[in-house]
């Protein structure tokens, strides 16, 4: 097990800021919002809506909600032009890894040969471990069938991340060691329309899991313009036109 960080939680004059280090620091904005007013209202601030990087940050704004007793607030994600991306935000080799045809979130999966499927489909999946060079060591096939977010979460809490294939080496290490699975895997290639404050370098996706009567993921359709927001430690859109804090950030990560 890891260890826990020390969180820094400091409240002054009704407001808190959380924050890993005096680096980059997470606040709620002053007053509550609509979704068009959530884009500019850090500014006041000279900050931005957040960009979360990972599962740690996430804990933190979850904590600043708890201590604030909200239950939802805007983030610093939108909608913008369909682009792929490595779970890690290793550079992708496009002519390599051509996207596909879709406009909807795809996500690849391989065994050996590559496909193009929906993310939210459970499959088995490929982690790896940084700095860890022997292949037998560095790639681990877990054959639990979950989602590609949820594979996504459980690489970075258990190894690093979802795997990147960046060589024609490293594709041969990462099929031998998938041989294993009797289907189709994840790996580490998404290719969505979203992005994160910080330009797309961000590829944290804690992703819309409505829970409606029992685990069904809703997915707003391509180009629907729709806010989004934490709500209960899930991403996801709001109900109706709603005003609420936002989440915003300063400080950029080490
Ligand atoms: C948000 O509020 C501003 C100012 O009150 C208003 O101009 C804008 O139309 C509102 N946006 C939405 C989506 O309701
Ligand atoms: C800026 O954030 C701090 C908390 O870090 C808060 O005390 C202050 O009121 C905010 N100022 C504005 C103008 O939002
Ligand atoms: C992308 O892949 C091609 C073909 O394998 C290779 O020749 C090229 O060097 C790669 N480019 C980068 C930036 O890795
Ligand atoms: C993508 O799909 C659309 C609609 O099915 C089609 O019109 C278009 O030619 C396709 N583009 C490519 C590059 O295959
Ligand atoms: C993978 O692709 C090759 C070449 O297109 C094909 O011959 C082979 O049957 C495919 N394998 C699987 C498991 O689909
Ligand atoms: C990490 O692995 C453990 C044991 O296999 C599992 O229970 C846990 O859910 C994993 N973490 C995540 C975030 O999935
Ligand atoms: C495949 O599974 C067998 C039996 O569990 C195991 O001995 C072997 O090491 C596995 N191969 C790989 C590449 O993980």
């Amino acid at each position: 097990m890891d260890m826990t960080p020390l969180l820094l939680l400091l409240c002054a004059g009704g407001f808190c800021t959380v924050g890993l280090s005096r680096l980059r620091q997470f606040t709620l904005s002053e007053r509550k919002v609509n979704s068009t007013e959530a884009l500019t209202t850090c500014q006041k601030n000279y900050s931005d809506p957040v960009t979360v990087n990972n599962q740690e940050e996430y804990e933190q704004l979850i904590q600043l909600m708890t201590s604030e007793k909200i239950t939802s607030a805007w983030i610093g994600l939108h909608r913008t032009q369909p682009s792929l991306v490595w779970s890690n935000g290793d550079p992708v080799n496009y002519t390599v890894w051509s996207p596909p045809n879709y406009t909807n979130p795809n996500c690849v999966a391989t065994n050996p040969n590559v496909t193009w499927e929906i993310c939210y489909q459970e499959k088995n999946f490929m982690c790896y471990k940084k700095g860890v060079h022997d292949p037998t060591l560095r790639y681990t096939l877990v054959t639990e069938k979950k989602t590609w977010y949820d594979a996504q979460s459980y690489c970075r809490e258990n190894y690093t991340d979802l795997v990147s294939i960046m060589n024609e080496g490293e594709k041969e290490e990462v099929k031998n060691k998938g041989m294993n699975s009797t289907t189709p895997y994840w790996i580490g290639l998404l290719y969505d329309d979203w992005e994160w404050g910080d330009g797309g370098r961000s590829v944290y996706r804690n992703w819309f899991k409505l829970k409606l009567n029992s685990d069904i993921y809703y997915y707003p359709q391509a180009g629907e313009a729709v806010p989004v927001l934490m709500q209960n430690g899930m991403l996801t859109v709001p109900p109706g036109n709603e005003n609420l804090y936002t989440f915003c950030s300063k400080g950029k990560l080490s």
